[in-house]
């Protein structure tokens, strides 16, 4: 019989770690309610110790999706961080601690500078305290693959023992390669099952050489029962298993894994480009299930092949992970209705009657524009609106502005609307862009630097439209903001504003 294996999403904690991947609590939360969508077992929603913001956007997860999902949040093994997990996960159904602790002589030497006795005791009396919290509780032996198997094992029997329902067992480094890693969570798995069956035996892959959706299946091939993974990839370094990747190995050999998910498939690129939309990261072209190469067919015989069966060169179909639905044209004419269902159907929430009839005016106004309006243009209005509807009176917006190219002086004039305030300047630059941004930057008084500008063209619809990614660095942090629009300028001038307002909202927060 086919085997469930459980899918605990960590895009909201290791993903959001990503230098430049910051979110806000409602960016947040709307990540989260489609991740509900997607029928994801657990999900874990930040490191609440990390800061109050951490804390309060795990505490309204919680409170949000939590009746049916699972939501978890991390800890180390500090009484602290544990108090910290638990008060901001206990408004959900089905709540769940999640301890990490370092397992490999390095971890322990450097990190701890304890015996491995020291240390060990101090996971089981993390474990035991979190019992006295929970019943739910995972403990994850950091820097697994890197670990001394028989220490590795004393620490999960310990723990096991001290009361630990689930072990996790990382692949911190992305040092592992397939064949050894599955082997690890065989010899693992059997003494596990030896000493208690109902614990849950999970693993999580980095993937610093490439190969996190591999040793992921391969762990799922020796036996391990839940999955932990982003969307995207997302997550430290070169990130970690893709969940689209790792459900789809699943789904499309069920044949070889004989296993199986809870994953509604058909909710994979919806998710996919509502994470990529609201971090600002964009997802490679020619990535996995996600990329917008993934069934494109470009070559003459691959074409001809197709038309005669579509099997001869595809194993899952698009509409299998959402692409038949992704197309979203609406126009003036729609209605609140079909506007609303296109809210809703890319992942937001329209139970606001009175933020969804603002939305409609701007929907209207925008349609009047643009004739033609696409999901990706609903996903820009719905964020811009609701950030700037939270914030009114801390961000900026951007009310008119002139740029000047020239070979001589290319100068900017701006004005922003800050709440009820209203600033205005002029300054020269080294080009329009330049100038633009030194307005924007003394207007808004911060000390931002530019990491990283981009530009590409959108090319669906009537009109061209720009789309401008910028990264800028403000106190050693990295922020990054988006903006669309058909005039180019405009459009660099709000990915500025919106880079600037995400570093204020971060502030805010801590
Ligand atoms: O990579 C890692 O080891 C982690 C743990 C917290 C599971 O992210
Ligand atoms: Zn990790």
């Amino acid at each position: 019989m086919s085997r469930k294996i459980y899918v605990f999403d960590t895009t909201l904690r290791d993903g959001e770690q990503v230098p430049g991947a910051k979110l806000n609590i409602h960016q947040k939360v709307e990540i989260a309610q489609q991740l509900k969508r997607l029928n994801v077992d657990i999900i874990e929603a930040g490191f609440p110790a990390s800061s109050a913001g951490d804390f309060e956007a795990v505490r309204e997860i919680a409170r949000t999706v939590g009746d049916t999902v699972s939501v978890t949040a991390l800890a180390r093994a500090v009484k602290n961080d544990i108090d910290a997990v638990y008060e901001s996960i206990k408004l959900a159904q089905n709540p769940l601690i999640h301890i990490v602790l370092g397992t490999s002589n390095i971890h322990v030497e450097k990190k701890f500078n304890r015996s491995k006795e020291a240390v060990m005791q101090m996971g089981v009396d993390a474990v035991k305290y979190a019992k006295t919290l929970l019943p739910q509780v995972q403990y994850s032996t950091e820097d697994a693959s890197r670990s001394d198997f028989e220490y590795l094992w004393q620490t999960i029997e310990s723990v096991v023992k001290a009361g630990a329902t689930m072990i996790n067992v990382p692949d911190t480094v992305g040092y592992a390669v397939p064949e050894e890693f599955g082997d690890l969570i065989r010899r693992v798995n059997e003494r596990l099952k030896n000493l208690n069956e109902n614990v849950i035996l999970s693993v999580h892959c980095h993937n610093d050489l490439g190969l996190a959706t591999a040793n992921t299946l391969s762990a799922i091939k020796n036996g391990a029962e839940k999955i932990e993974c982003t969307i995207n990839g997302l997550g430290e370094r070169a990130g970690n298993a893709s969940l689209e990747e790792v459900v789809m190995g699943l789904k499309v050999r069920e044949n070889y894994y004989n296993c199986h998910t809870g994953i509604n498939t058909k909710e994979l690129l919806r998710t996919s480009r509502l994470v990529s939309h609201l971090t600002g990261l964009d997802v490679q072209v020619n990535k996995a299930i996600s990329g917008e190469n993934a069934f494109a067919h470009s070559s003459g015989i691959h074409q001809d092949g197709l038309l005669k069966d579509k099997r001869v060169y595809e194993i899952m179909s698009p509409e299998e992970v959402g692409a038949d639905s992704m197309e979203l044209i609406l126009t003036a004419r729609s209605g609140r209705h079909a506007f609303k269902n296109a809210v809703e159907k890319i992942g937001f929430d329209t139970s606001d009657a009175a933020d969804f009839e603002q939305l409609f005016e701007k929907f209207l106004t925008l349609a009047d524009a643009k004739k033609e309006v696409y999901d990706h243009d609903v996903f820009y209005l719905v964020t811009n609106h609701r950030t700037i509807a939270d914030h009114d009176s801390h961000l900026y917006e951007l009310v008119s502005f002139q740029a000047i190219s020239n070979d001589l002086h290319p100068t900017a004039t701006v004005k922003l609307k800050k709440g009820s305030e209203m600033l205005e300047g002029s300054a020269v630059g080294d080009g329009p862009i330049d100038a633009l941004y030194s307005v924007i930057k003394t207007l808004a008084g911060l000390d931002v630097e530019l990491k990283d500008y981009k530009i590409s063209s959108l090319s669906r619809g009537k009109e061209a439209i720009g789309r401008v990614n910028i990264r800028i660095e403000h106190q050693g942090k990295i922020y990054s903001g988006r903006g669309m629009d058909t005039d180019i300028i405009k459009a660099s001038a709000q990915a500025f504003l919106n880079g600037i307002n995400a570093a204020l909202l971060d502030s805010a927060k801590d």
